[in-house]
């Protein structure tokens, strides 16, 4: 991939995150989401590529803009599919929580999975742990053997958890592991990605999430060398017939098949930019000062495995 371009993308995320941030706390998430996605899409349009969004805000007749399938960009190469979320944790926005980026993952045409959107059951750890988890495991045995490849007592593990009541039993069995467990309110991109930085504090994610995010979540992951393992979780039973539909278009035939970094992101040509807009565990937020706006981001390249973060000073006043 064009080295410039990863690069130039960050120039989206950060208007989308500035966007955004306008709207931290005012109980509007639509309104954030919304000028996020605006955002995202003018600054898209005004780079040289040919882009294609693979996982973007929705099919074309429920989202008027940056919908799956919409091809942005106003050059005709380089030509790259697209996974992107203008707000990823919109109500951490609205309610002036934590924990909210702007996100654009990249890659070659066909690199990235065009993932149905609805529930995933995921475990992601950094390079250390990489190749002892597995979804068949209990969750004692998993965090076992990812404290015993992090050379940690396992009462010195941190895991990440939605804060949601789907996972009354998950954490119950966590606990009964003697592992920390950090409860978000939103937003399992950043912290999936802050188990592969090591000073993030946060080791393990666990539980069910979105899969669109999964998808976003394995570009940095995979490039890194740690690991996300996902199964299709279906909320309902016609859940289970649409996903089994979309996915045997990839040619998936089996609903429960356990997805990795590597098969939902293929090939080295990938890139992975965001921006804060709230502080979490991976970037810091949007700060407006009296004389310019602050932005915070971490541009990855798979081709060099580079890592950037690049702290931004928007002279805009
Ligand atoms: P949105 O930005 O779409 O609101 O997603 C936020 C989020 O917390 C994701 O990070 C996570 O994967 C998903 O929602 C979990 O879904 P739910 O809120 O339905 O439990």
């Amino acid at each position: 991939m064009d080295r410039n371009l990863a690069l130039e993308f960050v120039r989206v995320t950060e208007a989308a995150a500035i966007a955004a941030a306008v709207w931290v706390g005012r109980g509007d998430k639509h309104a954030a989401d919304g000028a996020a996605v605006d955002e995202m899409r003018a600054r898209f349009n005004q780079i040289d590529f040919a882009g294609r969004v693979v996982i973007g805000e929705g099919e074309k007749d429920q989202a008027p803009k940056l919908y799956t399938g919409e091809k942005v960009g106003k050059g005709k190469r380089p030509v790259l599919d697209l996974a992107i979320d203008p707000l990823e944790a919109t109500d951490s926005v609205a309610w002036g929580r934590t924990n909210a980026i702007s996100v654009i993952a990249a890659g070659a045409r066909g690199s990235l999975l065009s993932a149905p959107d609805t529930y995933m059951d995921k475990l992601a750890v950094g390079p250390q742990a990489a190749k002892v988890i597995s979804l068949n495991y209990s969750i004692s045995e998993n965090l076992r053997k990812i404290a015993k490849a992090l050379n940690k007592k396992i009462g010195e593990l941190t895991t990440v958890v939605l804060d949601r009541e789907r996972h009354e039993d998950l954490i119950k069995q966590i606990r009964k592991t003697g592992a920390r467990v950090r409860l978000i309110t939103d937003g399992d991109v950043a912290a999936a990605i802050a188990t592969c930085l090591p000073d993030s504090g946060i080791d393990v994610l666990l539980g069910s999430g979105g899969s669109t995010e999964a998808v976003l979540a394995a570009v940095p992951i995979k490039i890194f060398g740690g690991e996300i393992l996902c199964r299709f979780k279906p909320r309902s039973e016609a859940d289970c017939d649409s996903i089994k539909k979309s996915l045997k278009k990839i040619g998936v035939a089996n609903i429960n098949k356990v997805f990795t970094a590597a098969d939902l992101a293929k090939g080295d040509k990938l890139t992975f930019t965001a921006t804060g807009v709230i502080d979490g565990p991976l970037l810091n937020g949007v700060t407006f000062g009296s004389a310019s706006i602050q932005t915070h981001s971490i541009v990855i390249r798979g081709m060099s495995k580079t890592v950037r973060y690049i702290n931004t000073f928007h002279h805009q006043k």
